[in-house]
């Protein structure tokens, strides 16, 4: 066992497999394995936010990195391996002769590739955070001293939390910026939901494997004994709610032990495990995450579809460190 019980997966375990619905939490889909798996759903042609978001900020980079600050670091939260920021940082190392860029991801893979990825853009120093988001930022506030910052956080990440972990989210990121500092957001839109459907339920299962995939770690990290064939893959729109509900559920009735955290789970059949909530979004919600974290929207960019859509969002008012 490689996880040791005091950490933040051993405790959310605890707390999310007792609740009902169980829930397991997004982060701990990207672990090495999972961080692979899911650069394959990059890949696949249904899957529309990456490649919506590539041809975006393929057409639109230069223009967005005109109005970054002068002189910015920039960090990126959850970028994988970084093959988005590739378009504004070339952009960015052109205008300032250089570029320092912080990839903050959990995975280690996923940053050493993005580290092989920048080798080839002259003027970009990458120093990797392997570190959750907030956390991660924090060290990259304490390694830039007064220069700009710039955050991406794309791939509409931000869909990820709940609506009042979103606010807090934002609000904390906010607290660690300047006035004049910025914030790039990337979200998906609400679109119809054949096209998300196909999108979180690919025809091939790369989509169903990196999901399994959780499992797999908690037997792996925690000696537990789920057995990854006895549970399908569910994606369901909720329009009320508007997001997709990504889960596990249970093929059969079936005990679930992980002895070191006590836990001992009997699933019904048809029971679930809600794995990721992700939120679609409609452009009055940006300006709402907007106002609620002491931002102004300097600009939008929308994929020609509106499919997605990319908002710079500048810090204003009192300066809060
Ligand atoms: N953040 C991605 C998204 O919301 C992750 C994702 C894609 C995902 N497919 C998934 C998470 C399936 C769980 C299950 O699009």
């Amino acid at each position: 066992m490689s996880t040791p019980l005091d950490t933040d997966f051993a405790r959310d375990l605890v707390r999310g497999l007792k609740n009902h619905p169980r829930r397991l939490f997004p982060r701990y889909l990207y672990d090495d394995v999972g961080s692979a798996l899911f650069e394959v759903i990059t890949l696949l042609p249904e899957y529309l936010i990456t490649r919506s978001e590539t041809q975006l900020l393929r057409s639109s980079s230069a223009e967005i990195a005109a109005q970054l600050p002068s002189g910015c670091a920039v960090c990126e939260l959850g970028g994988g391996r970084g093959a988005k920021a590739k378009f504004l940082l070339s952009g960015l190392a052109k205008r300032d002769r250089q570029v320092k860029y912080f990839p903050v991801d959990v995975s280690r893979w996923a940053l050493d590739e993005t580290v092989i990825g920048m080798e080839g853009i002259d003027d970009v120093v990458t120093t990797p955070i392997c570190d959750t988001y907030l956390d991660g930022l924090v060290q990259v506030e304490e390694r830039i001293d007064k220069r700009p910052l710039v955050v991406l956080f794309l791939g509409s990440n931000l869909g990820n939390f709940d609506l009042p972990q979103r606010d807090e989210f934002i609000a904390r990121v906010s607290a660690c910026l300047k006035t004049g500092d910025a914030l790039l957001l990337g979200v998906d839109m609400v679109k119809p939901k054949a096209l998300l459907h196909e999108a979180y339920d690919d025809p091939i299962g790369a989509t169903a494997a990196f999901n399994k995939n959780i499992l797999a770690r908690i037997n792996r990290e925690f000696e537990a004994n789920f057995d990854p064939r006895a549970y399908g893959h569910t994606a369901v729109w909720n329009e009320n709610e508007s997001r997709m509900e990504l889960g596990l559920v249970s093929h059969r009735a079936q005990r679930v032990v992980i002895p070191c955290l006590g836990l001992d789970l009997d699933f019904e059949q048809g029971e679930r495990i809600v794995t990721e909530y992700s939120y679609k979004f409609n452009p009055s919600d940006i300006d709402e995450v907007a106002k609620k974290g002491g931002f102004s929207v300097q600009g939008t960019w929308t994929h020609a579809e509106g499919r997605f859509s990319e908002s710079l969002l500048i810090k204003t008012g009192v300066k809060t460190r």
